[in-house]
């Protein structure tokens, strides 16, 4: 029988790459999600690529009840992917109280849940950001946290805290937390993708969106940093890349691979790349120009950081395989879709 995995945020950008990825490697994936930053049509981009239709319920993860629901309704899910979250770092100042009960209300309830039904285990949506600016570079996992530079930095380090608290505390489950660097790209079908709502806050969404025209020119924050050309460095990851670590690392907690409890893993390629690197790829990987201007930094960015992304290769067996031009391609395949369906 199919393992039925419940998949929180699973129309987001991330969690759609990671149903498709589910399903085709065999799991039945039950999706949560309250459709806040997503729409129904990322679910018939999922079944236009793999031809099945994941089961939806549009429930907030910080609704108990509607929660509880969805487990008596599937019974048996053997797993949790939790991707289910508010992510913009500028709206998490102007917002904590939200980011703090969307980000942190939802894993409570989870965890809650988990032993009641039995749940295995949950992989948990972590973010570079728990690093802040690291001493040493590359960046592996043992490296200190650092205090959070906004609300949604900190709702992931507290988030993080929690499963820790919970599991030394004995609950009966195993946790896989993955500190994700840049997600950047589309599914090569170009059936799914990053949709910002609004004006995107993400480098990769802006940048193509000038490239097409619907902005005048991308902004890029800063030539003063202390990198080879002034501008900061990322290690972008392809978006399909970053889902396939989520089924090896489902398979890890429910197959009882993982050496203990609870385990981190950084998932990127292990490159830096600066943003006007990532500028000129994209116009040498599309044939592409993309207007753009030099302003000033933003506020509360890092200067530099990219993965060491060995301990991800060697335990959890998995590598990021991707290039950077072919992720980049994937972004702009993505992109003219939404123009040729009149999206935007
Ligand atoms: C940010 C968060 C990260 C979060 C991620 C999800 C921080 C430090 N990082 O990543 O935790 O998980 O968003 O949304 O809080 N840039 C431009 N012009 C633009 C947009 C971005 O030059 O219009 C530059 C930025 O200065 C940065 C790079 O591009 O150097 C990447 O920016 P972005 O895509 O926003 O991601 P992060 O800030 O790295």
């Amino acid at each position: 029988m199919k393992k039925k995995i419940l998949v929180t945020g699973g129309a987001g950008y991330i969690g759609s790459h990671t149903t498709v990825e589910l399903q085709e490697a065999g799991y039945e994936v039950v999706i949560v999600d309250n459709l806040s930053n997503s729409n129904l049509g990322v679910v018939e981009g999922i079944e236009r690529i793999t031809g099945i239709r994941p089961a939806f319920e549009q429930i907030d993860c910080t609704d108990k009840k509607g929660l509880t629901e969805v487990f008596n309704k599937y019974p048996g899910i053997n797993g949790i992917i939790h991707f289910a979250a508010s992510k913009a770092v500028g709206e998490s100042v102007h917002k904590p109280l939200l980011y703090y009960r969307n980000n942190i209300v939802s894993l409570l309830n989870l965890l809650d849940l988990m032993p009641e039904y039995q749940v295995k285990g949950i992989v948990f949506s972590s973010s570079c950001t728990v690093y802040g600016q690291p001493e040493k570079l590359p960046v592996d996992e043992t490296a200190p946290i650092q205090p959070a530079l906004s609300p949604y930095g900190n709702t992931k380090q507290i988030d993080e805290e929690i499963i820790r608290d919970a599991l030394n505390a004995g609950l009966p489950y195993k946790s896989i937390i993955l500190r994700y660097f840049n997600p950047i790209g589309a599914h090569p079908s170009a059936e799914i993708g990053e949709l910002p709502n609004g004006v995107p806050q993400n480098l990769v969404p802006y940048l193509t969106q000038a490239a097409i025209g619907i902005r005048k020119e991308l902004s890029i924050y800063g030539n003063d940093y202390n990198t080879p050309d002034g501008s900061c460095i990322r290690d972008y990851i392809h978006v399909v890349d970053l889902a396939k670590a989520h089924v090896i690392a489902l398979d890890r907690i429910l197959e009882n691979k993982s050496e203990s409890r609870l385990e981190y893993f950084n998932l990127g390629t292990g490159k830096g790349v600066s943003v006007l690197e990532l500028v000129y790829a994209f116009e040498r990987a599309t044939g592409v120009k993309v207007p753009f201007k030099i302003v000033g930094r933003r506020e509360g960015d890092i200067e530099q950081i990219w993965a060491d992304s060995r301990y991800a290769n060697e335990v959890l067996g998995w590598k990021s395989v991707e290039t950077i031009e072919d992720t980049l391609k994937s972004a702009w395949r993505w992109q003219l879709k939404l123009r040729e369906n009149g999206i935007m």
